[in-house]
Formats: C-alpha cells, structure tokens, sequence
C-alpha cells in the first residue's frame, strides 16, 4: 500500500462515507504565519506534529475554492487549467478522493490565491484548508471543527491552523491515531497587532518542509533542545498574547524562529533558507529595534521576513522597508471562515 491508500485507510476508519453531493460548494480559508513553529512530525505518514505551535491567521491572504459538479475532473489555479499529471492537480485529487471514494461524481475545481505570489508565502496551508470546507459542504458531511482541522493536516501540516482567523493553536494530542492533535482559536483580538511581509524571494523552495523536518530530526545535534525550547515558547507566547504585550510576543517569536533555523543549520547537509538579502532585512530590523521602534520578524522555511510591529512603529518601518505588505488581522470585515 502506497502512502496515499495507506492515509485513505486511516481516514475511512472514522468518516462515514458521503451520502451524495451538492451541485457545487465554495470556501475560504486565510493563510496563516506561525509564531511558535511547528518543525518535526512524531508520525510522518498521519502528519502528527512533535511540538505543538500558535500562528495568526492573515486576514482577506488566503485561497477561495469552489467546487462543481461536472462531466470530468478538473483544476484550475488562479484561472489556469492544470494537466491531469501536475503535481497540484494530483495533490487536489488525493485528498478530495478522501471524501469522494466510490461516489459516481466528477469534480471541478476553481482555486484562487488572494496571497500575492510575490509575497513568497506558502500557500499549501490555506488551499487544504479551504479545500476541506468545500468538501465538507460538497459532500454534505456537517463534520466539526476539529475533525475538519485534523483532515486539513493530511495535506498539509499547518494547514491544521489554517480554518480560523486570528490566533490559533495546533496541540500535539496524545493519541497514536492522531484524531486529537487538531487547531483551535484563542478566543482573543489584538486590534493593534500589525503584520509586515517583507518579500525577499519567491521562489519555491529547494527543500521541502517535510524533507527539512525529516533532515533536521535525523541529524541536528540540537533538535532534542528545540523541542525543549518550542514548549517554553509556546508558553511565553501565550501569556505574551493574554497580555497584548508585543515586547513579549515579539521576543519571543524571533527567539522561537531563529532555534529552528539553528536546527536547520546544524543538520546535515546543512539546511539554510536564507539568501543573503534575509540577513540584511533581519539586520535592519536590529538595527530598529536599537534606536527605540519596538519591531521583531519571524521566519518560516524560507527566505521572507514577517515583521510584527504597533501602528507607533509603522512609519519607520516603511521607510526601511518601502516594499512591505501590511496585514492588520483583526482590523478588518467579519470574515469569510466560518470558524
Ligand atoms: O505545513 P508544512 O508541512 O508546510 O510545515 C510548515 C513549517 C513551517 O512553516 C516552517 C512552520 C509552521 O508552523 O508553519
């Protein structure tokens, strides 16, 4: 059995088969920036996650999806139709055939991204997470939040986190078969909290998450300490948020990203998703912070800085960085997701 009938299995052995479909069904869900990372799987065919992890959810940046009845199966992607042997097609295909099994219906599928490509931000999380709403509706299945969530996890790891809007926290749970390691939303606002993405590169990355978590754990000395570390800042990061305290937050979210790309670059061979650009953005950064404008960045597996800052710290930061993208994620119009 391949991994794909394998996590099929798995997942038939809780989830009633589909009764029948809808004409078509549509969903949003927001892409979403970890503040505590989640780098490591405790059980890489169920996607289950060796350290639990908190992101914010980016507002309007994230991916719509509809799907339609239809004579044959299709994709597209932001307007363009993809071949039957593209990766992404396949990947769509895999998880909607979690749902669809033996039912006699093909499938059309229209996803757009909101997120600028230019941005460099991954956009695998919100497009499983949109994908399983739309297949949730399209299917009739009235699944709750988190076993919703937990399914967004076989496509993508942070997808887990990815059906809510503002902060969410993605648990570890304790089970073997993982149905209780799924996100929820920290019932809290922080109107004043502002995003920045400062663009670098947006390139696909060379080495993907899966393949830099499976590197970094069979070969960085410090992965064992980093488990210990992303625990205490899970914790910081928590009061931190209860307090709406950015010095807190924002220490220890740089803190917390920066011993995970330690753990990158200490494994073997080294794992650096820097360009030297990054150093120079993440500099000027320090740079800020030592004349007084309360600012600090994290950093996903990739070479984009995400800057978390007040609405007193804006003006020097455009002026630093003049490219930057503000999200304000909890400024902002009720939201399309429903959870
Ligand atoms: O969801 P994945 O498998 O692409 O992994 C995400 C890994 C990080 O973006 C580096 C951290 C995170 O928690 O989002």
């Amino acid at each position: 059995m391949n991994t794909q009938q394998r996590r099929a299995q798995h997942i038939n052995a809780i989830l009633p088969p589909a009764q029948g479909w809808q004409n078509d069904a549509s969903a949003f869900a927001p892409s979403n920036i970890a503040l505590c990372k989640y780098w490591g799987k405790r059980d890489a065919l169920l996607n289950l996650p060796l350290n639990a992890s908190l992101s914010i959810s980016l507002g309007d940046l994230g991916t719509h999806t509809q799907l339609t009845a239809a004579a044959a199966d299709s994709v597209s992607l932001n307007g363009q139709q993809l071949g039957s042997d593209s990766r992404f097609y396949q990947k769509v295909f895999d998880f909607i055939d979690y749902f669809r099994r033996d039912l006699p219906v093909k499938i059309a599928v229209a996803t757009t991204n909101t997120i600028p490509t230019a941005a460099g931000l991954a956009s695998s999380a919100s497009g499983f997470a949109a994908l399983v709403l739309a297949c949730n509706d399209f299917f009739d299945l009235n699944l709750d939040h988190a076993t919703l969530s937990a399914l967004a996890r076989f496509g993508s790891g942070s997808a887990a986190r990815s059906l809510a809007h503002g902060f969410v926290q993605w648990d570890i749970g304790t089970r073997a078969d993982g149905w209780d390691s799924f996100a929820h939303v920290l019932p809290i606002r922080w109107e004043a909290l502002h995003i920045g993405i400062v663009a670098i590169d947006s390139h696909r990355k060379k080495i993907n998450s899966t393949e830099g978590m499976t590197r970094t754990l069979a070969t960085s000395t410090l992965f064992q300490k980093w488990q210990q570390v992303a625990a205490a800042d899970l914790k910081r990061i928590r009061q931190a948020i209860e307090a709406q305290d950015l010095t807190a937050l924002g220490t220890a979210a740089e803190h917390n990203a920066m011993t995970m790309h330690a753990t990158m670059l200490s494994a073997w061979p080294p794992l650096c998703y820097w360009q030297p650009t990054t150093l120079l953005a993440m500099q000027q950064v320090w740079q800020l912070r030592e004349a007084g404008v309360a600012v600090y960045f994290t950093i996903d597996a990739g070479a984009n800085l995400k800057l978390l800052f007040e609405p007193a710290a804006r003006d020097a930061i455009v002026s630093t960085f003049p490219q930057i993208q503000i999200i304000t994620p909890f400024n902002r119009e009720p939201n399309h997701a429903r959870y």
